[in-house]
């Protein structure tokens, strides 16, 4: 699922302190890791700056997921080396894993490349090419990252926590079992830790991340478990994690999902982020998916059955190779049958190494555009439908800050939807961070609008 978010920056390095500018692509475990790195390099003297330009040291933590996030990368490469030809310039992230040597041969610029299992390795590595020399490091050292790296800093009270790398799954279209390895589950212990560390800070609100998070296990605690230890940490209010496969979808995590007095988690938010990718058994079949259409709805049905205005959310891929028009009205009619409160849609990108890019009947990239316009006008539709059903609710917001509108505050509903409010007399600066009432007045086709309930 991918989101843009900036990364925190330290709001005025002092004077002497080298300059770091990270950009995280792709995914959010990816924003954590940036996050991370930043944490690891200021010990260093490298104070996390805003823009590329006057930067020491560049680091772009990479995406590897479909071909447009390398194809970007390389762009800003060019543009970065222009910016600050004074930099290092380093690759990080899931391309850097990907194609390691290769990209100092496209871009000699680059002296550094790592990949996402060794990030706490960057010192070393700019050490090696302060020297001169060009440094990398792709290895896969199980947990050593989650080690070897700082407590994590809060930057606001909604944090990530990354519960879990790597994949088993295999899925034919998916390169994420090659650029983050093996399936890896944390230590509840360490992430109990790390969230204590970052409700300290301010955090009220935990997203728990991986590739395939109900599948969290570690000695003996499964992901139902750690939502209602991580949910019992004083000051955690909110808990979410994302992303799932439907197959490890178990009975106690879906009775967390039901309310306090039927034994739920009062932490755990009803928002369920699940990939389904495809609405015809015939394409999950060819994507390796090990579920069916079927299996995937008696899932959202058995969270409904005890959380009703649970949010469904989910990804999509169009244009897999040999998508038949049929196959893809199935794909279509799932899409709108749910009720997703949100959704994801890509056309297809063939990954090298990756089963299915060998597949015979890849798809023209026009058919692939016009299936994934006319799947994001269904999924957009549920979108502004799903908004629609809370105006008249008062919700619980938790407040990011400022919305791009005057005197409207921005923050975030229980269902994970944008909420843009005005606050009338209050101060705003009081309340963000905060968790407040919101009497919804509008929706917008994406998002909420109304007023702090007094
Ligand atoms: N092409 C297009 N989309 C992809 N995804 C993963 N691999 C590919 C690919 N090769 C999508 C899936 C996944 C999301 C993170 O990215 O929908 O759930
Ligand atoms: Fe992209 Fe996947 Fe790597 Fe996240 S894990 S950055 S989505 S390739």
């Amino acid at each position: 699922m991918p989101i843009r978010i900036a990364h925190a920056v330290d709001q005025a390095p002092h004077a002497g302190a080298k300059r770091l500018f990270v950009k995280s692509y792709g995914c959010q475990m990816n924003v954590y890791d940036g996050i991370r790195l930043a944490d690891l390099m200021k010990p260093q003297g490298y104070a996390l700056v805003e823009e590329a330009a006057g930067a020491d040291l560049i680091v772009l933590n990479t995406c590897h997921i479909r071909e447009k996030a390398d194809d970007k990368l390389f762009s800003d490469l060019g543009r970065y080396k222009r910016l600050a030809p004074q930099a290092i310039l380093a690759v990080g992230g899931c391309t850097g894993q990907a194609l390691g040597a290769q990209i100092f041969q496209q871009q000699p610029a680059v002296k550094i490349v790592f990949g996402p299992q060794t990030i706490q390795r960057l010192p070393a590595l700019l050490s090696k090419a302060l020297r001169g020399e060009r440094a990398i490091d792709t290895d896969f050292p199980e947990l050593e990252k989650f080690d070897a790296l700082p407590t994590p800093g809060a930057y606001g009270a909604s944090a990530f926590v990354t519960i879990q790398e790597g994949c088993d799954k295999f899925c034919t279209y998916c390169v994420v079992p090659y650029t983050r390895g093996a399936e890896i589950s944390r230590p509840a212990d360490d992430i109990l830790a790390e969230v204590q560390a970052l409700a300290a800070q301010g955090v009220k609100d935990v997203t728990l991340l991986g590739q395939n998070v109900n599948a969290y296990e570690h000695a003996g605690v499964g992901l139902a478990e750690l939502c209602r230890v991580v949910g019992d940490v004083p000051g955690i209010a909110r808990v979410r994690f994302t992303t799932s496969h439907p197959n490890n979808t178990t009975p106690e995590l879906i009775a967390a999902f039901a309310p306090p007095a039927q034994g739920g988690n009062p932490k755990l938010m009803p928002y369920f982020h699940l990939p389904v990718q495809a609405g015809s058994d015939s394409v999950l079949a060819r994507m390796n998916r090990n579920h069916t259409v079927q299996s995937y709805l008696d899932i959202i049905a058995a969270v409904r059955a005890v959380r009703p205005d649970v949010a469904i959310s989910g990804d999509f891929i169009v244009g897999f190779p040999g998508e038949t028009e049929e196959e893809f009205q199935q794909t279509l009619a799932l899409a709108a049958h749910v009720g997703y409160v949100g959704a994801y849609s890509f056309a297809y990108s063939p990954r090298p190494g990756t089963p299915a890019a060998d597949l015979p009947d890849q798809l023209d990239e026009i058919t692939k555009k016009n299936r994934l316009a006319a799947l994001q006008a269904v999924l957009d539709a549920s979108t502004a439908a799903a908004c629609a059903t809370f105006v008249g609710q008062v919700l619980d917001v938790l407040v990011e800050g400022p919305a791009k509108e005057a005197n409207q505050l921005r923050g975030r509903s229980p269902h994970n939807l944008a909420v843009n409010f005005s606050y009338g007399a209050a101060d705003p600066a009081a309340l963000v961070g905060q968790l407040v009432q919101v009497q919804i007045t509008t929706s917008t086709p994406r998002s909420l609008v109304g007023s702090l309930s007094v």
